[in-house]
């Protein structure tokens, strides 16, 4: 797939660009705006995954938290998530994160405006 950096992969312009695969390295978090959510992705065991910004238990960015393989960490209560498909792994939070799709193409990372 031929494009340039910053235009869309996705002929119907469902998917927005959120940085390049270079910004993103393994256990790393990248937060960005879709509309007036906030998401963060991450790069978990090689793949690029996307999920809710911020978390579901209290008011904390996950961006500021952890990504060790696929588990994301949150900054204030430590509540875990599986940033694959938002669930919780571990406590305090009780509610799993949204999920939005994320692809890297041609060295960019790219994720759905719509969840899920
Ligand atoms: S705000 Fe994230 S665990 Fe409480």
């Amino acid at each position: 797939m031929q494009h340039t950096e910053g235009s869309n992969p996705v002929s119907d312009n469902a998917y927005i660009y959120v940085c390049s695969s270079s910004e993103l390295e393994e256990d790393d978090l990248f937060e960005c705006e879709i509309g007036t959510e906030t998401v963060v992705v991450g790069r978990g065991e090689g793949n690029v995954y996307a999920v809710q910004g911020i978390c579901s238990h209290a008011y904390a960015e996950l961006a500021d938290g952890e990504l060790d393989g696929t588990c994301l960490t949150c900054p204030l209560h430590f509540a875990c998530f599986d940033i694959r498909d938002g669930s919780v792994l571990e406590g305090p939070a009780d509610t799993p994160l949204q999920v939005y799709k994320a692809i890297e193409a041609d060295g960019s990372i790219w994720v759905s405006r719509e969840r899920g």
